[in-house]
This record gives C-alpha cells, sequence and structure tokens, in this order.
C-alpha cells in the first residue's frame, strides 16, 4: 500500500518504490517528520521539540509547541508561523487568519481530476492513490483538504489543496499554494533556471543561504524568465549521486517556487500561484481549488529525478493519440519564408517535403486577415484568400496528394488593435477602464475570463480545422499580461483575473483537445516563454526557443531537460548562419542537436544545395527509424554545456537494446585531447556494436570509460549508434 496511516500514532506514510514522505498529526497540526529514500515504522522519534523561542510565541496550552520551529505540511497566516505561509485568508470580520486542524481523512484508489486544471493522471486505480486530509477552522468556518496522489511505481507525489467557505458571508484567500515542505536543515544547493526570449532555462547552481531565494512571474504566463520548477540537492550530489528533490507546478500563469532558510537554520519550500497578482473571493458555499504541483525525491542525483519527472509527464500528463509515438518530421514555414509566402511558394515548399522524406509541413504566422507584418489582424481568423487563393484546403489538398500533410499557426489568445475583431469589439481585450493599454509586438491579450471571448476563440480555430484538412497546430502567445483588468468583473474580484484567465485558456484547449482528438498541437509562446507542465496537458510538445542556432539550444534543451521530456522539445534543423546568431554550424551538429527533440526543419528545402537536400533526406529517414527510442527511452545528460566546453548525452531504450549518443565539441581547447564520454543506462555485461564503424563495446567498457570523443573540430558533432548484439 502506498498510503498507510497509523491510528495509535497518527502516522501518515506516504511509501513509493524507492522514497517515503513522512508526517503526524500533533496538537491538530500536520507536522512534517521524513522525505527522503524509503524509510518504515514509527518516526515519531523524528520529531525535534527544541523549544526555540527567540520572540517567536508559543501556542496557548502547549508548552514547547513553538509553531514558528514546527516542520508544517500546509503552513496557513494568522498564528504563531512567522514563516511564508502556504494559505493566507481574510475573513468577513477583517481578521487575516486561517488555523485549520484535522478533522479526518481518506484514502481514494486511483486519483480525482481537478476540474477545470491540468492535472497527471493515472490510467487505473491500481498506479495510484489519494490521501486526501481535511481540516477545519472552526471559528470561520472554513475547510482545508489537502491531496497527496501517489505514484509508487514512479516515485512520484503529487499535492494540491482546496479550501471550501463554510461561512454565510465571502471570504478572500489571498494565498494559496499547491504545495509546501519543510526541510530540518539548510545545506542543499538550489537548482535554479534563468532566461529570456531566446535564452530560455539557463541553469544555475547555488548554495542555499539565509533568507528567500524566489523565482516566480508576475507576467501572466509562466514566462522565459523563471521556470516554475525548484529543485534542491545535497551539496555533492551529480547526475548519479546525492539527494534531490523536485518541485514542478503544473499551471501556465503567474507563479512562485520560494526556498527559504530561516532563523532556526531550517528550510521551507512553497510553490504555487503568485500572491502578488491573485485574490479570491470565495463566496459562502464555494470551493476553491489550487493548481497541482509534482514532487519527487531521488537519492541517486539528478538523472533519476529528471527522469522520474519526464517520463509521469510524458506518460501521465500529454495525452491523445501522438503521447506515445514519434512525432511526424515536418518543415515549418517561419524561418523559411517569414511572411514572405503565397499558395505557389508554399506549394513548392510542399513539393520539396514530399521529395525529402518530411511528412508534415506547417504554415507559420502570416496566412489570415491582412497580415503581411506583425502590426495587423490577430483576432481576424479568416484567410487571405489575396495570398492563398481557394484557402487553406486547396494546399492541405495539394499536399495530400504528395502524401505531405498540413500545420497552421494560430495566436488564437491575442488581438491586433489594427484588425476587424478590435473594430468591433474593443472591450474584449485585457484592459483597465480609462487606462491606456500598453501593446506588446503591436498587440493586446484577448479577456479570456469571458465566456463570450472563449466562445469566440474556440470557434475561430474549430472552423479552420473543419474546412482545412489540418493535422497540426502550433498555438503562440507573443506578449505578457500587462494592464491585466477584466471590466467584466467587479472591483473586488480584479486579482483574480491571472487565474480566470488560465481557467478560460484551458477550458479551450480541452473543448479543441475533445474535438479534434486526431490533431498534433504545439505550444509556442515566442519559443519557450510558456513550456510548462498546464500547457503539456493540453499539447505534448512546446517549440522550445526562438532561437534555433543548435549551439545555444544546447544550453536550453539542456536546462529544460531537467524536468521535461525531451520529446515535448520541438527542435529544428535551422540554416546557416543561424538567423538569430550567425553561427555557422555544419549540417550534421544541427541535426544532432535538433534529433533529441520533436524534429523538423526550420529552413527553405528549395534553396538547399543537393548536397544539403541529400543529407535532409538521410537525417528525416535516420529520425524516422529510431524516432521511438527519443519518444520513450530514457534521456541520460552527459556532459554540461552551461559549464564544459562540450555538450553531450545519450538515450537508451527501456529494454537497454538500443542506444542513440550524441556529442557536440563547442570550444575547442588546443592540445586538450583527452575527451571521452561515459555513457549511462546500458546493459553493462551485453556487448553492443556501433553501427557505422562496426566496432564492438562491451557495455561495461561504455559505461565506465567511454567513447573516445573528437577534440579538434569546432561546432563539430558524433553521432553513435549502439545496438545491443543478442
Ligand atoms: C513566435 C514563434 O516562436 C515563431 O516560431 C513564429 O511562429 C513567430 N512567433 C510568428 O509570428
Amino acid at each position: 500500500m502506498a498510503v498507510i496511516y497509523d491510528p495509535q500514532t497518527k502516522q501518515y506514510s506516504l511509501h513509493t518504490a524507492n522514497t517515503s514522505y513522512i508526517f503526524q498529526e500533533r496538537e491538530g497540526f500536520l507536522v512534517h517528520l521524513y522525505w527522503g529514500r524509503r524509510t518504515e515504522g514509527d518516526c515519531a522519534y523524528m520529531f525535534r521539540e527544541q523549544g526555540r523561542a527567540a520572540f517567536s510565541p508559543r501556542m496557548e496550552r502547549c508548552e514547547g509547541f513553538i509553531l514558528d520551529d514546527i516542520p508544517l505540511e500546509y503552513p496557513c497566516w494568522g498564528r504563531a508561523d512567522m514563516r511564508t505561509p502556504a494559505l493566507e485568508i481574510t475573513n468577513p470580520d477583517g481578521s487575516v487568519i486561517i488555523d485549520p486542524r484535522v478533522a479526518g481523512h481518506r484514502v481514494i484508489k486511483g486519483k480525482p481530476g481537478i476540474k477545470g486544471l491540468p492535472a497527471v493522471y493515472a490510467e487505473n486505480g491500481s498506479e495510484c492513490e489519494t490521501l486526501e486530509i481535511t481540516l477545519r477552522d472552526e471559528v470561520s468556518d472554513i475547510t482545508v483538504k489537502l491531496y497527496y496522489c501517489v505514484f509508487a511505481e514512479r516515485d512520484i507525489i503529487t499535492r494540491y489543496a482546496s479550501v471550501t467557505n463554510g461561512n454565510s458571508e465571502p471570504v478572500f484567500i489571498d494565498r494559496a499554494a499547491s504545495a509546501s515542505v519543510d526541510f530540518d536543515r539548510i545545506n542543499y544547493d538550489v537548482i535554479s533556471n534563468f532566461g529570456t526570449h531566446c535564452r530560455e532555462r539557463n541553469i544555475e547552481r547555488a548554495p542555499l543561504k539565509h533568507g528567500a531565494f524566489v523565482m516566480s512571474s508576475r507576467r501572466g504566463a509562466s514566462s522565459h524568465v523563471h521556470n516554475p520548477f525548484l529543485i534542491l540537492t545535497s551539496p555533492r550530489a551529480d547526475e548519479t549521486s546525492g539527494d534531490a528533490f523536485g518541485f514542478v507546478l503544473v499551471y501556465s500563469g503567474s507563479f512562485t517556487a520560494e526556498i527559504a532558510a530561516n532563523q532556526f537554520d531550517t528550510a521551507r519550500a512553497v510553490i504555487g500561484l503568485n500572491p502578488d497578482s491573485f485574490r479570491w473571493k470565495l463566496l459562502p458555499g464555494e470551493t476553491f481549488t489550487t493548481p497541482e504541483c509534482v514532487l519527487s525525491y531521488s537519492g541517486e542525483g539528478l538523472d533519476r529525478l529528471s527522469n522520474n519527472f519526464s517520463s509521469l509527464f510524458r506518460e501521465r500528463l500529454c495525452r491523445g493519440r501522438y503521447r506515445d509515438i514519434r512525432r511526424p518530421v515536418l518543415l515549418n514555414s517561419w524561418e523559411a519564408c517569414y511572411f514572405g509566402f503565397d499558395a505557389d511558394r508554399l506549394m513548392q515548399i510542399g513539393d520539396s517535403c514530399a521529395d525529402l522524406g518530411i511528412e508534415l509541413m506547417v504554415i507559420d504566422d502570416g496566412w489570415f486577415g491582412k497580415r503581411d507584418n506583425d502590426r495587423c489582424s490577430l483576432g481576424d481568423w479568416f484567410v487571405n484568400e489575396k495570398k492563398l487563393p481557394g484557402g487553406i484546403k486547396r494546399i492541405s489538398d495539394h499536399l495530400a496528394s504528395r502524401g505531405v500533410k498540413l500545420g497552421i499557426w494560430f495566436e488564437p489568445e491575442m488581438i491586433s488593435p489594427d484588425s476587424e475583431l478590435y473594430a468591433k469589439h474593443p472591450d474584449w481585450c485585457l484592459h483597465y477602464v480609462n487606462r491606456p493599454r500598453s501593446e506588446g509586438r503591436y498587440q493586446l491579450i484577448l479577456d479570456l475570463t469571458r465566456q463570450d471571448v472563449c466562445d469566440y476563440i474556440y470557434d475561430s480555430v474549430a472552423k479552420i480545422l473543419r474546412e482545412g484538412g489540418i493535422d497540426y497546430v502550433k498555438w503562440d502567445f507573443n506578449r505578457n499580461m500587462s494592464e491585466a483588468g477584466s471590466p467584466s468583473l467587479p472591483a473586488d474580484r480584479q486579482r483574480e483575473v491571472d487565474f480566470r484567465y488560465y481557467l478560460g485558456l484551458y477550458s479551450v484547449l480541452e473543448r479543441l483537445n475533445r474535438d479534434f482528438p486526431d490533431v498534433l498541437f504545439e505550444s509556442c509562446s515566442g519559443g519557450g516563454g510558456r513550456f510548462d507542465a498546464g500547457m503539456l496537458y493540453y499539447m505534448p510538445q512546446v517549440w522550445t526557443s526562438d532561437d534555433s542556432d543548435a549551439i545555444e539550444r544546447l544550453k536550453i534543451q539542456y536546462g529544460t531537460s531537467l524536468v521535461y521530456p525531451m520529446s515535448a522539445m520541438s527542435a529544428h534543423v535551422s540554416a546557416s548562419p543561424n538567423h538569430q546568431t550567425g553561427h555557422v554550424t555544419p549540417f550534421d551538429t544541427r541535426f544532432t542537436v535538433a534529433l533529441t527533440g520533436s524534429f523538423g526543419y526550420e529552413l527553405d528545402p528549395t534553396q538547399l544545395s543537393e548536397e544539403d537536400r541529400e543529407k535532409v533526406r538521410s537525417t528525416a529517414a535516420f529520425y524516422k527509424r529510431y524516432g521511438d527510442l527519443f519518444a520513450r527511452g530514457d534521456y541520460h545528460r552527459l556532459r554540461d554545456p552551461h559549464t564544459e566546453n562540450c555538450s553531450a548525452w545519450c538515450f537508451v531504450s527501456k529494454d537497454r537494446s538500443l542506444c542513440v549518443a550524441g556529442y557536440v565539441l563547442t570550444h575547442v581547447r588546443l592540445y586538450g585531447n583527452n575527451e571521452r564520454i561515459a555513457l549511462r543506462g546500458l546493459d553493462p555485461e551485453a556487448t553492443y556494436r556501433e553501427t557505422s564503424t562496426g566496432a564492438r563495446y562491451r557495455g561495461d567498457q561504455l559505461m565506465n570509460f567511454g567513447l573516445h570523443a573528437p577534440t579538434t573540430l569546432e561546432y563539430h558533432s558524433i553521432l553513435w549508434v549502439l545496438e545491443r548484439e543478442e
């Protein structure tokens, strides 16, 4: 059993194959005892009451119980815990206090869904058990429920909370985190990510210091800047050893992920909605439910932690017919011709796709309204007949006759002030009355808190999908929120806009998923500005970055791989020199880097040399041959491009019979000729044959010594394919 409750000791134990998460009821509070390698038995002794008051008030009638020094499961604001809370409520009388105590619990087979929100799911009752604990604040008649869903075989626990107002008057939720965990020490490293447009998810690692370390977004999107995940490790942890604790939020809007080292050298992690842009009015009888947070612990370093998260997200967060299979090899028109296309040009490109073995062509931005640049027409989702006479269907029919499928770009959440939609509905965008509306890329954001706006988005996208013969949608989002008000909501609900916006977006995406189960949806936000677990629930892949340069992508994809599956990262071979950086990179290297994600091309195939056309043909064929490995295999990071002069990785099939490993030299060190890459995840006793040279190696040789890597040609790469001999 994954969830065990001992009524004698009031201890709750959540066990997975390799980990345990344990807490206990004391004085009605849920006191955290342990999270780490699997540990059983009575753990009450782990609670250490030191009587450290240091100006922190004691609980009434509980001599030593100093709340400010107690490790709590879901800390609430208003009593004597001065650390960052998970829950903050303003009551009808203005008091800012919530003090719920345990009132009961139940264990549910499987995992309940979270209404209106994306969430990890179980496919059957036996792969997950859910512990629901009810806490009640009798004074203000508020019920808090904490949910712990335990995926025992995956070493995963997910958490979320709900708040129900039993009062006869409304209360305000000022903060409601998805999860909070207290640690009894601070000697951890924090692995964080930072970035910007075209430079997402760089990784930094630093020892936790006193004070709070916060990664957050108030941008109305999970954002390019910080991604909603947080990792803590023991100081010497590396890829294969040491403790690693991870938190990933399943949400796409503003968030906060904080880890604070407190006065008594304890640490608290809190992750959830960003309270800076959140305040929820909860009417009598209503329930508010937070987004979900996914937690995992690995006692074997980061590699295991990443594989725990990525296989869960791939198999139990992503949905739809493309979940478990390799995605079609595609060509995207953006860097091929930007806005400069017409039907003939697209059909020529489509013909080249057919010739080169590319399975799907995507028409990116510029096919609708009067859009020839980025200054107009968002919202006018009807075909520009001047550019594309005969509509999208004419193109999809032409492509179909050549065996190529069609994809199309939308940016449905936006509205251009220069559009027919804006002329008709100037009030449909997020804004405050009598305030200017800041434009980002000449556009405003539609008010998805409104049902009529959500319906318009659904109808416009669905109409094109129904008429066009379309198999794929790239769903873009090219600015963050400002002046994020909704005049359709009352004054005391304006801070609900960020969250309500995402409820609206998720409802539209849910309808589209339901009604177009065969369409492959790709999320994009100027590349990776919304690369989060929330979007992955609706769209199993994301355009990872607008920087398509292979060398830059090494870092971006490395950082993203800490918690997200490689199959979720769209990665394309782009032109050289690269359009963003000017780097000149050999075709093989561009391929080696793009191969690790959902693969395609971002170049004009009609302009390629015969030699490069042949390379496109052979690389498309390679991806088709090994695509299942990239879609379902385990991914191992072998060299860190942030700190080393190269990058290396390998994919290994679950049965260890196949391995594809890649290496890219990013910076030549003269006379530094000793590089060898030790692989991971192979069968040590098996013999593997490297297919291009025919050389044979034992698995232990490949893992303990490795393969010699080229060290002299900057930006050059090597790809090894190793097949186990039976
Ligand atoms: C931003 C995306 O990330 C690009 O790939 C492209 O689709 C442009 N938008 C189109 O405007």
